[in-house]
């Protein structure tokens, strides 16, 4: 690892612009814009003039910027880039372990890609609860309430929640990826970050959440998704979006084509792949789902209790899921249907493996003393306390005070966090139309 390159790393996801000029920043961008987002100002006539110079130079200042990340992203190769951001992870540890020194700087602007049943609805209320609690902006759907900010059409005006704001840290809801919206939208420093599951194991989930077997009137049969994976194309070539069944993860992330990858897709594919691992800062896996989020925690500057989850799986109980054995000619027949995904996964849990090999020897030690303050967490929680409990530091953490309202906090659906923040967002008049 050079140190000039742990450096750089380390100070870029830092460069933040003033809170209030970001807005301008973006605003004096509309010129370059397909798309204009909400972006509102409260300023006198009279700082108009230091307005249109501020504007020059953040949006110098910007444009270099990107210049410089791109250069980086470009000329390395991504094994170094996760040794570099591994690095700047263990740089933020260092500096965030009990508060030792503020180099560590809280990060709060975060676009979370939400995959269908791979873990997100437990991610995203994790994200939620850090939103509502720093006071931070949502990008919302137009409806409260709702999951949907552009699945699987895309992120569009009309489908968004028109707020009064400067700029927007936190997207949560399913929609689907696509750069340049999503850099229009976000504020400047935005952290990518989304989650990923293993292919067959996904395609089980959302198989039987999505009742897939019953419209396709398997639901009596012994092994549905055995007799759908002997020829999986007699279904999904019929149906709109290949049935949920067919590169679903990449198609979240921006993959366009959800049906067959040809020869000739797969150099497409894998430019995919190496755009994202340059969009995406990290990538949680379910598999190591405590790991993932260690990760997210080093990355975001975060504590221990910010990252504390409920262990009951969101969506788990309400479908069936019977066990089966597939054949090799049934695996087969998914690793050619949802080739993206398995590409996409095996890049990035590599790439997942890498950052934890870089994270540092005491890696380990961390994940577990958080795996035990999640666990005691929620063996409190379950008992409906009606006092607060203080747990006790470790190497990696301040004390941490649980107070039973946390506790209802942490049980808390995606859609009880959306009546909560959408809450706010009216109180406070954000939902003006502009
Ligand atoms: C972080 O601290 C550990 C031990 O305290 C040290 O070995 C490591 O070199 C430090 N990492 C950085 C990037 O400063
Ligand atoms: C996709 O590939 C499968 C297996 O090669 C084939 O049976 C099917 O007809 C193809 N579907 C389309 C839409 O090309
Ligand atoms: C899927 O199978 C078809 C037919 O065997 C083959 O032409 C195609 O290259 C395969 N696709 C992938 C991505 O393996
Ligand atoms: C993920 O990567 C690790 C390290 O390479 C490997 O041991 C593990 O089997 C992979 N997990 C899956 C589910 O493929």
């Amino acid at each position: 690892m050079s140190t000039s390159h742990e450096d750089t790393q380390a100070r870029l996801p830092d460069t933040t612009l003033p809170a209030a000029s970001s807005c301008e920043s973006r605003r004096a961008g509309l010129l370059l814009k397909i798309w204009d987002f909400p972006c509102k100002k409260k300023l006198g006539t009279s700082s108009t003039g230091l307005l249109i110079l501020t504007c020059v130079f953040i949006l110098l200042f910007h444009h270099l910027g990107i210049v410089r990340r791109g250069n980086i992203i470009m000329t390395s190769p991504s094994s170094d880039k996760d040794l570099r951001m591994a690095a700047a992870i263990q740089d933020n540890l260092n500096a965030s372990t009990r508060g030792l020194n503020s180099q560590c700087k809280m990060k709060t602007n975060l676009a979370f890609l939400k995959v269908h049943k791979a873990g997100s609805h437990t991610t995203a209320c994790i994200l939620q609860r850090f939103g509502y609690e720093h006071g931070l902006n949502f990008v919302l759907p137009k409806k409260c309430g709702s999951a949907n900010l552009g699945f699987p059409e895309g992120l569009t005006k009309d489908r968004l929640m028109k707020q009064d704001v400067d700029e927007y840290n936190m997207l949560v809801h399913h929609t689907v990826y696509d750069r340049v919206k999503f850099h229009q939208l976000m504020a400047p420093d935005t952290q990518y970050v989304a989650i990923l599951r293993e292919p067959l194991s996904h395609l089980k989930s959302a198989f039987f959440y999505f009742s897939i077997d019953s419209k396709l009137g398997l639901s009596a049969k012994e092994n549905p998704l055995g007799l759908f994976l002997d020829n999986p194309w007699q279904y999904v070539t019929k149906r709109p979006r290949g049935l949920m069944t067919m590169n679903l993860q990449s198609f979240v992330l921006g993959w366009k084509d959800r049906y067959n990858v040809t020869d000739d897709d797969r150099e497409e594919g894998r430019k995919f792949i190496s755009q994202l691992d340059s969009d995406f800062s990290l990538v949680l896996i379910l598999e190591y789902f405590d790991a993932s989020l260690v990760l997210l925690r080093r990355l975001m500057c975060w504590t221990f209790y910010n990252i504390l989850y409920d262990r009951q799986p969101r969506n788990e109980q309400t479908y069936y899921k019977p066990a089966s054995v597939y054949t090799e000619h049934q695996l087969k027949n998914h690793r050619n249907l949802s080739w993206v995904d398995y590409q996409l996964y095996q890049h990035f849990n590599t790439s997942l493996w890498s950052k934890i090999q870089a994270a540092g020897s005491d890696f380990q030690g961390e994940l577990e003393a958080f795996q035990q303050l999640n666990d005691d967490v929620n063996s409190y929680c379950a008992g409906r306390p009606t006092e607060k409990k203080t747990f006790p530091a470790s190497k990696w953490n301040e004390a941490v005070e649980i107070t039973p309202e946390f506790c209802r906090d942490l049980k808390n659906t995606r859609k009880k966090w959306d009546k909560k923040i959408c809450q706010r967002v009216h109180e406070h008049g954000k939902d003006r139309m502009i």
